[in-house]
């Protein structure tokens, strides 16, 4: 059981990518706490079957390639919603891929991948949503950066990078939409070990025992990030705008015996 728990009731967020990992967990708790959420990913079928399973009738689903959708399809995502359901309070941007690249190794349409999808279709979306007629006054939003923005991990070249110009977004962003009472923060998570991200790339994430030694409190999951997503959405968080926090269960202190 939680101790903090938090009421979202009549509230409307967005959580682009909400299929799997920390954007599902993320989607699943606001519903819980009573909120409509419009989930977006390309797999609709994941997200229609965790509706159906966890949420009925808050959880709603909406087919989108971040990499792919223009300024004007995510009008209408927002468009479509708000008619239904009213205006947005605020949102989640998850969405994100990781790959090999360094200098050496280096990879043309992987490493356009990972800028399109952590950061163009981020910004493409906060264009989108922040517009007047789909958020309420005082709406709060949260980007996933990343550990790897502080450290530079060798062989992560495109992705620490791409997820330190995230973290510089979210300040530029939040200045430019204070004037009308919104926040945007950053997430940076260390290693998480129940998502597709960590289960799926293999050449990544193979010691596991090496990566988990690297954390004081040992492996972490999304229930361990979500808790910080919930919270800066919240007016508990209403002072806080233009940051970055980390959530790495002391990863970035370097390894148990060092
Ligand atoms: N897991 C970790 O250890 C960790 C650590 C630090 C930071 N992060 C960051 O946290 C965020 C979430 O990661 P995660 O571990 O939860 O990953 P995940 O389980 O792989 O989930 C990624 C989500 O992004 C969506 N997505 C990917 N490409 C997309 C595209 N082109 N269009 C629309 N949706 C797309 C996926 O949905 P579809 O495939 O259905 O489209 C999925 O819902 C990422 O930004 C990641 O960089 C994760």
């Amino acid at each position: 059981m939680n101790e903090v728990s938090f009421s979202y009731e009549g509230k409307n967020f967005v959580v682009v990518g909400a299929s799997s990992g920390i954007g599902k967990q993320i989607a699943l708790e606001l519903s819980k706490a009573g909120a409509k959420v419009l989930c977006i990913a390309r797999r609709t079928e994941l997200i229609e079957q965790m509706a159906l399973q966890e949420s009925p009738g808050k959880i709603i689903p909406m087919y989108a390639d971040v990499t792919k959708t223009t300024p004007s399809d995510w009008d209408k995502f927002f468009e479509n919603f708000t008619e239904r359901f009213g205006k947005l309070n605020g949102g989640v941007y998850t969405a994100g891929v990781v790959g090999l690249t360094s200098l050496r190794a280096w990879n043309d349409r992987l490493a356009k991948n990972i800028t399109d999808t952590s950061y163009t279709g981020m910004l493409h979306f906060m264009r989108s949503v922040t517009k007047k007629r789909f958020i309420s006054d005082s709406s709060s939003f949260v980007i996933l950066s990343s550990v790897a923005a502080y450290t530079g991990y060798k062989g992560l070249l495109i992705y620490s990078s791409i997820k330190a110009a995230v973290q510089t977004a979210v300040k530029s962003m939040a200045r430019e939409l204070a004037c009308q009472g919104h926040r945007v923060n950053s997430i940076s998570p260390g290693w998480l070990t129940d998502t597709e991200m960590t289960s799926i790339d293999k050449d990544i994430f193979s010691n596991r025992e090496i990566l988990a030694s690297n954390i004081i409190l040992g492996e972490g999951s999304t229930d361990k990030v979500s808790g910080m997503a919930l919270f800066l959405l919240s007016n508990r968080a209403d002072w806080i705008t233009g940051t970055d926090i980390v959530v790495d269960g002391g990863m970035m202190l370097g390894g148990v015996f060092e």
